[in-house]
């Protein structure tokens, strides 16, 4: 069963296109990834499926309610966090909790033990009388996510929740999304780093320019480009000549990043490196080092978006 369908949906500001023309299902029970650059429209998205701005036009069915026609009704079923900090300076990291759970009037005895799970779980319990004002961003936004735990819910939308963590908070939280969705609950979350959106979503959808240019699991993403091999050649000394010798060779596309380093894309690698080798050795060009590794997913998502780039 599909908890979110989007049918395109698109928004505009003034002449931006902010989300053009996206359609997408996102089904029960997995963690569905948002994975674009600065800019590319996530927020925007976020902020149409959780009904706090309407779209210019399209559908938006959340968990089979029309959201475009009831709002509201939507908002009490879902959580959200979105991008902007939200907090009350003065009040404790307990009483945010706490007045959080009030608000979705969870009952007292429910409240307080919830509470003192969450300030474990996200590692609180040390600052737990500290002030929001007086806490670092990643603080911060630990207390953000964990408030949102408070209350029960079927869907949940984080926009971007581990900017400004360490790595270990990190991994923790991840960590913690995953242990949830094991239990039922269903997660569209917003990256713009791969390896996160790799280690934690099951669907993936790569967005850029308002535009959704892909979408998959992971792993399928990775199978529809698996053919490519990524070659890296190390010359002992800048030369510069090496680019006109090695821009004939057919079937791959070559990056000269420096004088001395070349980056071969090419899905017939082997054909290629021989081809290459061959003209290194012709002319003389040592090679200080060599490697041809699978093309990863994070090359991939770049190549897409600049690709895309280039076709607008
Ligand atoms: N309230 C707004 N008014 C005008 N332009 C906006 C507004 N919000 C977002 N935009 C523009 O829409 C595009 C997408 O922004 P956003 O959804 O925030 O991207 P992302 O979250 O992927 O970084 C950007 O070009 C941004 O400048
Ligand atoms: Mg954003």
């Amino acid at each position: 069963m599909s908890c979110v369908n989007v049918e395109h949906l698109s928004k505009s500001y003034g002449s931006v296109i902010a989300v053009n023309d996206i359609s997408m299902s996102i089904k029960k029970g997995q963690v569905f990834g948002f994975l674009g650059p600065n800019g590319a429209g996530k927020s925007t998205t976020i902020k149409l499926l959780t009904t706090l701005i309407q779209p210019s036009s399209g559908n938006l069915s959340i968990l089979g309610i029309n959201a475009i026609k009831n709002p509201l009704k939507v908002r009490h079923k879902i959580g959200a966090v979105l991008q902007q900090p939200s907090f009350e300076p003065t009040l404790s990291v307990e009483k945010s909790l706490e007045k959080y759970g009030m608000m979705w009037n969870v009952p007292k005895t429910e409240r307080k033990i919830r509470m003192e799970k969450l300030l474990r779980d996200f590692e609180l319990v040390e600052i737990r009388k500290k002030r929001n004002e007086d806490l670092s961003i990643g603080q911060r936004r630990r207390v953000q996510v964990a408030r949102e735990f408070m209350h029960e819910m079927d869907l949940l939308f984080l926009d971007e929740p581990t900017v400004g963590l360490d790595p270990s908070a990190r991994r923790n939280l991840l960590d913690y999304l995953k242990k949830k969705v094991k239990t039922g609950l269903t997660i569209f979350f917003t990256t713009h780093i791969l390896t996160e959106a790799e280690y934690l979503c099951d669907e993936i959808a790569i967005i850029d320019q308002g535009k959704i240019i892909a979408v998959d699991t992971p792993e399928a993403l990775k199978k529809r480009f698996g053919n490519k091999k990524t070659i890296k050649i190390h010359l002992l000394k800048n030369q510069e000549d090496i680019i006109s010798l090695l821009s004939g060779i057919p079937d791959c596309t070559i990056d000269f990043s420096s004088g001395t380093n070349i980056t071969i894309h090419s899905e017939q690698s082997e054909v290629v490196l021989m081809k290459v080798l061959r003209i290194l050795n012709e002319n003389g060009k040592e090679i200080d080092d060599l490697s041809a590794v699978p093309t990863n997913l994070e090359e991939i998502f770049l190549k897409m978006v600049s690709e895309n780039v280039s076709n607008h």
